[in-house]
């Protein structure tokens, strides 16, 4: 950490009109002041307050980050009455409470809203390590005591903690508006916003008045035209819809890097950027690819762009209202009904049971702004209501994590701006003519009479026998287990009990009942675990079970009625993500059997769980012994170096010889599991993805893994292929020799991160310098150079220029195996897409380059 400070607090490199002369405090007191170049610090050297100016005209006073090289400036006190650069400058908290800004005569430039409760002498503004500039009325900086605080006016950036939305108690607004320009921060074109209506949904809106964007309502779970966006350590969001406020706010990890969210006018987008290295990524953006525009397809059109190409669809039951501009993939003008509804004509006198509803289930939910929130009503209720108003267009369940009586919303008006995804977001019902909806019927049967029938045979007796192979695979091994163990007790000749506890787990009669997963467990043949079972072997997952916290839940460690342990993987309940990887791990993993890769013993997808169910590691994860001071030295080189060769025969197997093709995306220390022998396994699935045929790289928006392993292309970009494994792989390889963390180390003096100092000791032929002296004695020199060697050639820039596994795995493997010289190793700075085949995956349209949005 002091290493870090260090490196940080170099002030050479900043501009001196950027960053000037702080006084040491974060606060100013009733009646004090700051001038000229003074700034505040907060405590934790976080934040700088001052007066700013960046075209050398005009003068600001903002809140900056202290302690990075970029210039970033997050908030803006007078952005609409700048001070001229000549002029001299004082920020002064008031007698009254107020923070003004006075020029050479003393006249108040700007001056902050009057402070909401009455201040007492010890008042003071304090700015804290989270960028607030906070005004507390007895200087205590305490919650209650707030007066008036910088994040009740936001300017153009959402830093964690922020709230975007409104408080009706307060009378506040708050919105995020973009700089004109990059060095004028006066308020620009585009202002992200919360939309209040039925439900709450945010909007990127143009010059006021136009809507560029919008989230999707936000459906108690998700915005629903982001469902990839979900929480995790790093970053959790939340909407809060109250009858005092509505608002989005979100907040990072404490070792996440620092975040920013805000509205780039230049690019007309909603931004989120991460601080990778020195350097701000973006991470990701809206609207993203052409389908998100608002209401690209108008009324009852959707955009669908899970094919080749973006294109409008009319919702079922209706068609392009205007067929010849459709043809010219013009969907703005939307679909139309193909039958009338029966009480849709005005004339209210037919029966309004002869319409129905038709779901779909993959959309982003239609603009819900002037839609009616009914509270409280289960679906059938909110059906009713549909049906008895001749005006509903549609409904859907308005909270869905709040159960039966989610309530509903009511659409009275023309659906718009929804998009198909591949994953399940939430049903909507569309209002149709019962005709419209017979003939719906008849098509989808229509569409494989007879093979549709054939198909449920087929599916009933594969089902059958798949179910038969696994009863029959769990009783022969427990058979066998209980075999082995009655060989070594010295009584022999008890019988067996009933055979239901003859299985491990007992097949279970109620597999899940959700789409999701009926459809992910066609392809699964694993033995299911009664969740009775499970409880039992947790201890109905008793705190003190807990032994981890994946991606998407907390592990546990069990031990079945047999004694065998187990470790148990639980889906949070509610995380739809979650919901996503987990069917996804289980495709996976249930298809890879390999020494070197953890087993999935079995699953339990009973009620509201979702639990996987794994081989026990006694001796948990690699990052436990190499980064910790005692248990390191146990790990001697021998050891290390079957490791990175188990590890490499492991990755080898997921690139190269498993009949499908899975990048990891996540390989990391932690995820590497260490058995009774010290025998490591790849783990966590979860994010993996399977490449069909012989398609080798991939774009995803959602840039998830873990920095410090991310291969540059893949941070910067979402590039990912089995070279972005072989990067992580070659970070491992270097934390496993140095015993050093890639992301916490820093080499203070050369100003330099693991990889760079790895690779300078290389080239100055000091590489020995690298290995952790907890080995000492036990170095084999000639393998811990060569594995240095084949990871210095594994994090290099260019993809093509990193082994496939297969060569890492000989060259390391093998003495006599030639190595190549490596070149300067890749890390995270800059962009650099040369080396990616864009052109054969991504396409554009509008100017708008698309990437695949990972929603699968
Ligand atoms: C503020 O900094 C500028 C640039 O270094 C310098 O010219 C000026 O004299 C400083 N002003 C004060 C009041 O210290
Ligand atoms: C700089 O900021 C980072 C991120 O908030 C923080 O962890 C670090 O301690 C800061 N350094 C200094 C010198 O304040
Ligand atoms: C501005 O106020 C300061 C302090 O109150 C005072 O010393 C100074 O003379 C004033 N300047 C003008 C131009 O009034
Ligand atoms: C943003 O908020 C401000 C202050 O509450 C308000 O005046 C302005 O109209 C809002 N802008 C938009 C586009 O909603
Ligand atoms: C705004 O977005 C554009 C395009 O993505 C980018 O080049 C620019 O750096 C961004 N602006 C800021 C202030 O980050
Ligand atoms: C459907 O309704 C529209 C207006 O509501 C009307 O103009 C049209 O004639 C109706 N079509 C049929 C076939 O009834
Ligand atoms: C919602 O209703 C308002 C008021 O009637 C109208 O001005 C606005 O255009 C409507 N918005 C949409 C998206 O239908
Ligand atoms: C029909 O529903 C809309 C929206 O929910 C509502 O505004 C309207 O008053 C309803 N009409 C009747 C007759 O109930
Ligand atoms: C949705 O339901 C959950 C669970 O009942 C509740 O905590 C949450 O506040 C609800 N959200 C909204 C927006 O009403």
């Amino acid at each position: 950490m002091r290493t870090r400070a260090l490196f940080f607090l170099l002030p050479v490199l900043l501009p001196v009109a950027f960053f000037p002369v702080s006084i040491s405090t974060d606060t100013i007191a009733l009646g004090a002041s700051i001038a000229g170049n003074q700034t505040l610090v907060s405590t934790g050297g976080v934040f700088e307050l001052g007066f700013f100016s960046l075209d050398g005209a005009r003068r600001y006073l903002g809140i900056w980050y202290h302690n990075i090289s970029v210039q970033t400036v997050v908030w803006v006190a007078n952005r609409q009455s700048p001070l001229p650069t000549s002029s001299p400058r004082v920020l002064q908290l008031s007698t009254d409470g107020r923070l003004v800004i006075l020029d050479a005569q003393n006249a108040t430039i700007w001056a902050s809203e009057p402070p909401t409760t009455n201040l007492n002498a010890g008042a003071a503004a304090q700015l804290q390590d989270n960028g607030n500039l906070v005004l507390s009325a007895d200087g205590s900086g305490s919650e209650q005591s707030v007066a008036w605080q910088s994040f009740d006016y936001p300017t153009d950036t959402l830093l964690p903690g922020m709230k975007l939305g409104v408080d009706l108690r307060a009378g506040i607004t708050r919105n995020i508006t973009s700089w004109r320009s990059a060095t004028d921060p006066s308020p620009g074109e585009y202002t992200f916003r919360l939309v209040q209506g039925g439900l709450p949904e945010f909007a990127l809106v143009l010059d006021g008045a136009t809507t560029v964007y919008m989230s999707g309502p936000w459906n108690g779970e998700v915005l629903t035209g982001v469902p990839q966006l979900t929480s995790n350590a790093d970053f959790t969001f939340q909407v809060v819809s109250s009858a005092d406020e509505t608002y989005y706010t979100y907040s990072v990890g404490v070792s996440t890097p620092l975040s920013r969210f805000f509205v780039n006018g230049t690019a007309g987008q909603v931004q989120r950027y991460v601080l990778i290295n020195g350097a701000w990524s973006n991470f990701w953006y809206f609207p993203t690819d052409p389908c998100d525009y608002y209401a690209k397809c108008g009324p009852f059109g959707y955009c669908d762009n899970t094919g080749q190409a973006p294109t409008c669809v009319c919702l079922p039951g209706f068609v392009p209202s205007s067929p010849l501009q459709w043809n010219l993939h013009d969907g703005t003008a939307g679909c139309v009904r193909r039958t009338n509804l029966s009480c849709g004509g005005g004339a209210g006198g037919a029966s309004a049971s002869s319409d129905g509803f038709w779901v779909v289930s993959q959309m982003k939910l239609p603009e819900a702004t002037n839609a009616t929130v009914y509270a409280g009503m289960t679906l059938e209720q909110c059906r009713q209501v549909c049906l008895s108003n001749c005006s509903c267009r549609a409904y859907a369940a308005a909270n869905v994590s709040a159960g039966v009586n989610s309530g509903c919303v009511i659409w009275a008006v023309d659906l718009l701006d929804m998009r198909l995804y591949t994953t399940v977001v939430e049903d909507v019902y569309i209002r149709l003519a019962k005709s419209e909806i017979d003939a719906l019927n008849a098509a989808a049967n229509r569409r494989s009479p007879s093979n549709k029938r054939v198909a449920i045979a087929v599916v009933a007796t594969v089902v059958g026998v798949l179910l038969l192979l696994s009863v029959g695979w769990c009783f022969v091994w427990r058979r066998r287990r209980w075999r082995r163990r009655r060989q070594g007790e010295a009584d022999s000749s008890s019988a067996p009990a009933g055979g239901d506890d003859l299985l491990p787990f007992r097949v279970s009669k109620h597999p899940a009942s959700d789409e999701d997963w009926k459809s992910a467990q066609k392809d699964v043949d694993l033995p299911l675990v009664d969740l009775a079972v499970i409880l039992a072997a947790t201890d109905s997952f008793a705190l003190n079970k807990k032994i981890g916290e994946g991606g998407f839940g907390p592990v546990y460690m069990g031990k079945l009625e047999d004694g065998q342990e187990v470790a148990v993987k639980r889906l949070s309940h509610r995380s739809m993500q979650g919901a996503v990887e987990f069917t996804n791990e289980v495709k996976l993993i249930a298809k890879l059997q390999h020494r070197n890769l953890v087993r999935l013993l079995g699953c339990c997808i009973e009620e509201d769980e979702r639990l996987l169910v794994y081989e026990y590691m006694h001796n948990q994860s690699l990052d436990t012994f190499i980064f910790d001071e005692g248990k390191r030295r146990s790990l001697r080189w021998q050891k290390r170096f079957e490791i990175i060769l188990g590890v490499a025969r492991g990755l080898q197997y997921l690139h190269e010889d498993s009949r499908f093709r899975i990048i990891h995306r996540d390989l990391k220390a932690s995820n590497v599991l260490l058995d009774r022998n010290m025998v490591p396994k790849i783990s966590d699935f979860g994010i993996a993805r399977m490449f069909g045929g012989d398609q080798t790289t991939a774009y995803t928006m959602k840039v998830i893994g873990t920095y410090g392993y991310m291969s540059p292309e893949y941070a910067m970009d979402g590039v990912f292929s089995m070279k972005s494994d072989v990067y992580s792989f070659g970070v491992l390889v270097l934390e496993i020799i140095t015993g050093k963390r890639n992301r916490g180390f820093y080499e203070v003096e050369l100003d330099l991160n693991l990889l760079r100092y790895a690779w300078m000791l290389w080239k100055e032929g000091r590489t020995m310098e690298l290995v952790d002296e907890a080995m000492d004695g036990s170095v084999n020199y000639g393998e811990v150079l060569r594995c240095i060697q084949v990871a210095l050639l594994c994090v290099e820039v260019q993809p093509r220029n990193r082994p496939l596994m297969s060569s890492a795995v000989m060259m390391l493997a093998s003495e006599n195996a030639t190595v190549p010289e490596p070149n300067e190793p890749g890390v995270n700075i800059g962009k650099n897409t040369s080396d990616t085949d864009s052109s054969s995956l991504g396409f554009t349209a509008n100017n708008v380059t698309v990437t695949e949005i990972d929603a699968r």
